[in-house]
């Protein structure tokens, strides 16, 4: 190992490296199937097409989902999956500048769900099939540098993964990539630290494993230098190691850097270190790139479960599903930050990405705030598609810090059999071969069988089932519960309403699974079963047991609502799985009409001892067992009911309860009041209904409608209620588009060679006299000879209101072939067969009030062609649709609005009023923030 000095001082603007954003300015549209021509290589037709008419569709940021814009109406299965949700296509125009010449372009997609087909350029570049893996295409032969250049997806949603809700479209980010042609490869960097015996000590190895590519034909000389520093931005090592990057291949290079006194990662302290990648050749830099990693150690034991940084450690889990309340799957990045905070409230430190590869922002949030993740592959299977989805998983995860685990599969039919045995087997010598460093499980609801899969996977993983017997049989395998639970409860509901679609809120067994306080006294009494991971820690659309859609529309399993405010299991596992000292009480006390009956309160505390009081008299006092909870019945009367904890006799902790009046007010609380104005951060506002006091009022349902001004704009609603239908997005309806006929057509034949080249208007061809008219559907008489050109001429009049709406464009279908467009003699583009989609051209300052001109020229019509039905010109207005109204119902008092802000730095208003209520007002700020650079 070398220790280096500074060999090129490298600035991250010199660099071919760009990793860019393709988000913002796509048009969507909902479409049936349409035939796709695939005869050809770079021709694609219709919406696939370089060149298409799309301005009447709407305009969309990613990550988008369209299933959530309509997904409450129509569907017939409980589980909201296996549906048809059907196809979309996506489009947007990039500019490369020709400066760009020379580098590697990709476009990379994080997440399209669910099968989904790229054109760039009206070139087939991608065919994926699955919802959860990012893909990428290399297009630099086919874009334009110095030009525009055309990306089409068409998503296919009819054929679900889960059995939950996916969302449809692409909803998660897509990137433009640039590189040197000798650069680090997708994905190519490993980073993991080491230490002897695998327990932390005083001197850390990080070992790199660095894949170039090479694009160039030739082998090329390369130097990787990799540099270490540390969590508070100190460089601490550095290292370089030369390599043959052989040319059209992947090559790697292996190496370690070690030094002292490194700060390790835990949930509780989740420090990041930072591995500097440069890339150089040729005396010159080629690429850099920056890495974060953790320096910690992980894995399990037989007798102590879960091990991290060398001791045993309790793994507080929750399976989760993507989705959240107003955004379906399509999760702005802050948004993962704030479900990760939510579930860390209530002391949880793992995470389950059940039942597939989670979105990389995701893991950021783990890395950066504490969660340790079970890193979940989509499906059993050890063919060749299947090895590769996981390869792309593994190189994706491994160097995370906070990735945990890796697990195979859930509840796989075929998880008992032989087969199923072999294939994990496969799957897992496969992973071990790409990441050494993590133990490997897979979920499985099997009981005490060991055969199948139970047999090949390093940790046994057990879903809800539990067996000491299997332990004491198989005492040499670690154990973790990867599904646990399967509670049902709502927030602020106490009873189970069959009719209304909610389930109650006290610990009830629906006898569906595991109770709470059973699963979890079984796994704190042993710790070699290493905890688990509760189905689950948010609420989630779809599999709304034990009812059915349409009377829910959601899940009851959260310990969180889709929103993410708490239910009252909240409070149990904070008081187990936190320092916290927690003192809760259940239910609210607004049940008028129920004096003098009796009804159950329950206390979820860690204290020693919890007393309770109605309106200040004491109803006695409880011991609390570990792990349990403590009930009374009490005989209902208005006022406060209150409780006091006790640690010994020592007053620890009070909590109260009290009747409210009706609501009389809204408020609005954001979770952030000043957000990054960078297009992308967003602040989730809490919305209450409140009485006189102040109280939030548990049993309101009041309507409230938004409205928005300044620098942002709403994202979605929410309000956890499982059987709520209202909408969680109010979309704005696609741009009106008012087509006006272009009419007295004329051509005639001109001598010019325009072969490849753009034939202009010469002065003689507007002498009117030249002109013949000709009709729609009409031949002309003879065929365009080589070296002539077409030229076809109509007129339009136009009135200022038509010139006053936003965009104004001449669309064509039918296009003559290498020739051009011409607005009152002024050039506006080009025209080409190729575009077989048609086009369209922005021409509203070629325009003016009165009558105008259109000349359409051709190189190469067939011979017999003329103005046939499918060349088809006209002028399009087109006018934006107005803006929805926002609006949603509380429930059980709450309601939740997630806002966005936008580039520009400055103040969003927002209002909630609602019928008889004191309107409300909040004020965000938004700071001014680089945004993340993404592409013109
Ligand atoms: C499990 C399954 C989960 C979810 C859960 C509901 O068996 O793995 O995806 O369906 O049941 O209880």
């Amino acid at each position: 190992m070398a220790i280096l000095g500074v060999a090129f001082s490298v600035h991250a603007a010199d660099l071919p490296r760009e990793h860019l954003s393709l988000d913002k300015n796509w048009k969507f549209q909902t479409t049936t199937k349409s035939s796709i021509n695939r005869s050809t290589g770079g021709t694609g037709n219709g919406p696939a097409a370089e060149k298409f008419n799309d301005a009447g569709w709407r305009s969309v940021d990613l990550p988008h989902d369209w299933d959530v814009e309509s997904w409450v109406d129509g569907r017939d299965s409980t589980k909201f999956s296996n549906t048809h949700h059907g196809s979309a296509w996506y489009r947007r125009t990039f500019n490369l500048p020709s400066g760009d010449g020379g580098k590697r372009i990709w476009v990379q997609f994080d997440g399209v769900m669910h099968d989904a087909m790229v054109w760039v350029n009206g070139w087939l570049v991608q065919r994926h099939f699955g919802g959860y893996e990012q893909f990428r295409a290399d297009v630099t032969e086919i874009v334009n540098f110095g030009g525009n250049n055309t990306v089409a997806v068409r998503v296919d949603s009819d054929d679900g993964e889960g059995w939950w809700y996916e969302g449809c479209g692409i909803y998660r980010h897509v990137w433009l990539d640039k590189t040197a042609a000798l650069s680090v490869a997708p994905d190519g960097i490993f980073v993991y630290s080491k230490f002897k015996n695998n327990i932390p000590s005083d001197q850390v190895e990080v070992v790199v494993e660095t894949t170039l590519l090479n694009s160039e034909a030739a082998t090329a000389r390369a130097t990787v230098v990799k540099e270490v520093v540390s969590p508070d931005g100190r460089s601490l090592v550095k290292s370089e190691q030369a390599i043959d990057a052989v040319g059209g291949a992947r090559s790697e290079v292996k190496g370690s850097l070690a030094f002292n006194h490194p700060v390790l990662w835990s949930p509780e302290s989740p420090k990041l270190y930072k591995l500097i990648t440069t890339v150089q050749a040729g005396g010159r830099v080629l690429d850099r790139k920056e890495t974060e990693f953790g320096i910690r150690t992980m894995g399990f034991d037989k007798d102590q479960g879960f091990v991290l940084n060398g001791k045993h450690y309790e793994l507080y889990g929750a399976c989760n599903h993507q989705d959240h309340a107003g955004v379906g799957a399509a999760l702005p990045d802050a948004l993962q930050y704030f479900r990760v905070a939510r579930l860390k409230e209530f002391g949880c430190n793992a995470y389950r990405t059940s039942h597939h590869p989670p979105t990389p922002e995701l893991l950021d949030a783990c890395d950066h705030l504490g969660m340790i993740v079970m890193d979940e592959c989509r499906l059993l299977g050890c063919d060749e598609d299947n090895l590769h989805k996981l390869e792309s998983q593994v190189r994706r995860d491994r160097s995370r810090a906070c990735v945990g685990l890796w697990s195979l599969c859930n509840e796989e039919p075929l998880q008992g059999t032989e087969e199923g045995g072999r294939v994990a087997a496969k799957m897992q010598s496969f992973v071990k071969g790409l990441d050494p460093t993590r133990a490997i499980t897979a979920a499985a609801n099997t009981g005490n069988n060991y055969e199948g899969l139970m047999s090949s996977v390093q940790v046994r993983g057990w879903n809800y089932c539990t067996s000491d017997d299997y332990h004491k049989s198989h005492p040499d395998q670690p154990n973790v519960g990867t599904e646990t639970a399967s509670y049902v409860g709502d927030r602020g509901r106490y009873e189970n309403e069959k009719d209304r679609g909610y389930v109650s809120a006290y610990t009830c067994d629906t006898g569906f699974k595991q109770i709470v306080t059973d699963w979890w006294t079984y796994y704190a009494d042993r710790p070699w079963m290493s905890g688990g991971f509760v189905w689950t820690g948010f609420d989630y659309r779809g599999e709304p047991t034990p009812y059915s859609w349409p009377l829910n529309v959601n899940s009851h399993f959260g310990i969180l609502d889709t929103c993410g405010f708490p239910k009252d299991e909240f409070y149990y596992y904070q008081s187990w799985w936190t320092k916290y000292t927690v003192l809760h009480l259940l239910p609210h006390w607004n049940w008028v009409g129920k004096e003098g009956q009796e009804i159950q309160v329950n206390a979820l505390s860690n204290c020693e001892a919890v007393e309770l009081f109605l309106n200040g008299l004491s109803l006695g006092r409880k011991p609390m067992a570990r792990t349990s909870r403590l009930s009374w019945m009490v005989k209902y009367a208005p006022g406060t009911l209150s409780a006091k904890g006790y640690n010994g006799d020592r007053v620890v902790a009070e909590t109260k309860v009290e009747t409210t009046g009706a609501a009389t007010a809204i408020r609005l609380i954001p979770n952030r009041s000043n957000i990054k104005a960078d297009s992308t951060d967003v602040s989730v506002i809490t919305v209450a209904a409140v009485d006189a006091r102040g109280r939030l009022v548990p049993t309101a349902g009041n309507k409230v409608n938004f409205e928005l001004s300044g620098a942002g704009k709403i994202l979605g609603v929410g309000n956890g209620d499982p059987a709520c239908h209202e909408p969680d997005i109010v979309i704005a309806a696609p741009p009106v588009v008012h087509r006006l006929p272009v009419k007295d057509w004329s051509w005639k034949i001109v001598k010019r060679q325009t072969d490849g080249a753009q034939p202009a208007l010469a002065p003689s061809d507007l002498n009117d006299a030249d002109w013949k008219p000709i009709a729609l559907a009409k031949e002309m008489d003879k065929p365009v000879a080589s070296g002539h050109t077409v030229l076809l001429k109509a007129k339009v009049s136009l009135t200022a209101e038509d010139l006053a709406n936003p965009l104004v464009q001449v669309s064509f279908d039918g296009i003559p072939d290498r020739g051009g467009l011409f607005v009152n003699q002024s050039y506006v583009g080009e025209t080409s067969k190729k575009w077989s989609g048609g086009a369209a051209y922005e021409v509203k300052k070629q325009l003016r009030v009165g009558e105008n001109t259109i000349i359409l020229s051709g190189a190469k019509l067939e011979p017999k062609a003329g103005l046939s039905k499918e060349l088809t010109v006209q002028v399009e207005l087109i006018k934006n649709s107005p803006e929805p109204k926002w609006f949603r119902s509380v429930f059980s008092g709450l309601a939740q609005i997630i806002v966005q802000s936008t580039v520009d730095a400055g103040e969003i208003k927002l209002t909630a009023s609602a019928d008889g209520l004191k309107p409300t007002t909040a004020i965000l700020t938004t700071q001014p923030s680089t945004p993340r650079t993404k592409v013109p």
